[in-house]
């Protein structure tokens, strides 16, 4: 039997490299670092899009037409308003488990009062999707309000979705400029193909388990620092060097000791990850503007040294590297740096949920067998 089960079963530990799914989503070259959008180069929509019409291009495979986008928007921020009962569970939760955890609960919670719960066909799932994309920032801002002592602020039917977030967030409308930055991170954000949390959801959905257990079970698998948690620590980080010239022995040390460097590596980009050179950019940009290279000036020191010492091994920044810096600077408290990435990323869990079912089967690999053959069962009173 043990032959039998540890038969021709190939292994790739981490599932590196396994095909596991056909998707027309998102495209990655990860050597040439490279990201599409359903064909679309990421550094495109970055520039001429935004996180609705991104989301609408994910969910639906083309770019919607004005009307449709237009549609699409109004959907978004009639679905942003949560549940009164929601509302009210949000203001007396604890204030200091970690927000992601609260997410999961929020999202499961809010799934219990959806209209559309028990509606299966296309347009019920869609709904429930829409839903889930456009209420995920309400409860984040709702809670960070609520913990700080803070009344909460419903959502402004005038802004997009990125300003609204950072309206609740703060209580004040944001300038636009910082608005359309926070815009342009969600869209970087918003897909990556079937990375650990995508790939949760998937799983989740194929045994034919409704979207929002789905979604819970991504946000779970986002919280871990070696997929979304990396870009609070990276932050964590650049304190704990506190000056560029301490960067050197920091990451040495770090090495020498096997230690991992947050927002470095990639399991599929082996060079530059196309998405930490937009946001790059804007951290330079605002670290420019409030006149504090503090973190800038620390994360380009380890960024030197990391590819001078890891390069060649296809260690770059990732998109958890810069995103911080930015996010540090629209006043986004730091353990919000990963439920903000879960709301950005709600998208492209729906989207592959979606696109996976169409054509659905359970995801059950195997384990590759190493234990013995055959122990015989010992009665409790002869074991020693
Ligand atoms: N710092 C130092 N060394 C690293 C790093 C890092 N950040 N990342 C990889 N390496 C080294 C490993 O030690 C290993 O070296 P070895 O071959 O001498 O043993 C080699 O590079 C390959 O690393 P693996 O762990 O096999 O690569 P894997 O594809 O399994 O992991 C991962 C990818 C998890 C992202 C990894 O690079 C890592 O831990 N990075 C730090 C955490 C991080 O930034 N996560 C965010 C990723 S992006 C995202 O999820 C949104």
């Amino acid at each position: 039997m043990g032959a039998e089960i540890k038969g021709a079963i190939e292994y790739s530990k981490g599932l590196e490299g396994v095909i596991a799914a056909l998707s027309s989503i998102s495209y990655i070259d990860g050597s040439q670092g490279k990201l599409v959008y359903r064909g679309i180069p990421i550094e495109m929509l970055a520039k001429y899009s935004n996180y609705e019409e991104t989301a609408y291009l994910l969910l639906y495979g083309e770019l919607p037409t004005k009307e449709a986008l237009e549609n699409f928007t109004q959907q978004m921020k009639t679905f942003r308003i949560l549940p009164k009962r929601v509302e009210d569970c949000i203001r007396e939760l604890p204030p200091n488990p970690h927000p992601m955890d609260i997410l999961k609960v929020a999202v499961a919670h809010t799934a219990l009062y959806d209209p559309d719960r028990l509606r299966c066909c296309r347009e019920g799932v869609m709904s429930k999707v829409i839903r889930i994309i456009a209420q995920i920032p309400t409860m984040i801002a709702y809670y960070h309000r609520a913990r700080t002592g803070q009344d909460i602020v419903p959502p402004d039917p005038d802004l997009g979705h990125a300003a609204n977030f950072l309206y609740m967030l703060h209580g004040k409308k944001p300038d636009k400029e910082e608005a359309r930055i926070f815009d342009v991170a969600l869209v970087l954000h918003a897909e990556h193909g079937l990375n650990a949390s995508t790939f949760a959801a998937m799983v989740t959905a194929s045994t034919l388990s409704d979207i929002n257990s789905a979604i819970v079970s991504a946000i779970g698998t986002l919280k871990g620092p070696l997929h979304g948690g990396a870009n609070e620590r990276v932050l964590k980080m650049l304190d704990e060097i506190g000056t560029p010239d301490k960067a050197e022995e920091y990451v040495l040390n770090a090495l020498s000791e096997k230690r991992r460097i947050m927002g470095f590596g990639h399991r599929v980009y082996k060079t530059y990850d196309p998405r930490a050179r937009i946001l790059k950019e804007y951290a330079e940009y605002l670290s420019n503007k409030y006149n504090d290279r503090r973190y800038i000036e620390i994360g380009e020191r380890i960024e030197k040294i990391m590819i001078r010492e890891l390069g060649k091994k296809g260690i770059f920044p990732n998109v958890d590297f810069y995103s911080g810096i930015v996010y540090q600077f629209l006043g986004i408290p730091r353990d919000l740096f990963t439920p903000v990435f879960a709301m950005a990323r709600s998208v492209g869990w729906a989207a592959h949920v979606c696109e996976y079912v169409q054509n659905n089967r359970i995801f059950r690999p195997r384990a590759y067998y190493t234990g013995p053959d055959y122990v015989e069962y010992v009665p409790i009173d002869k074991r020693r």
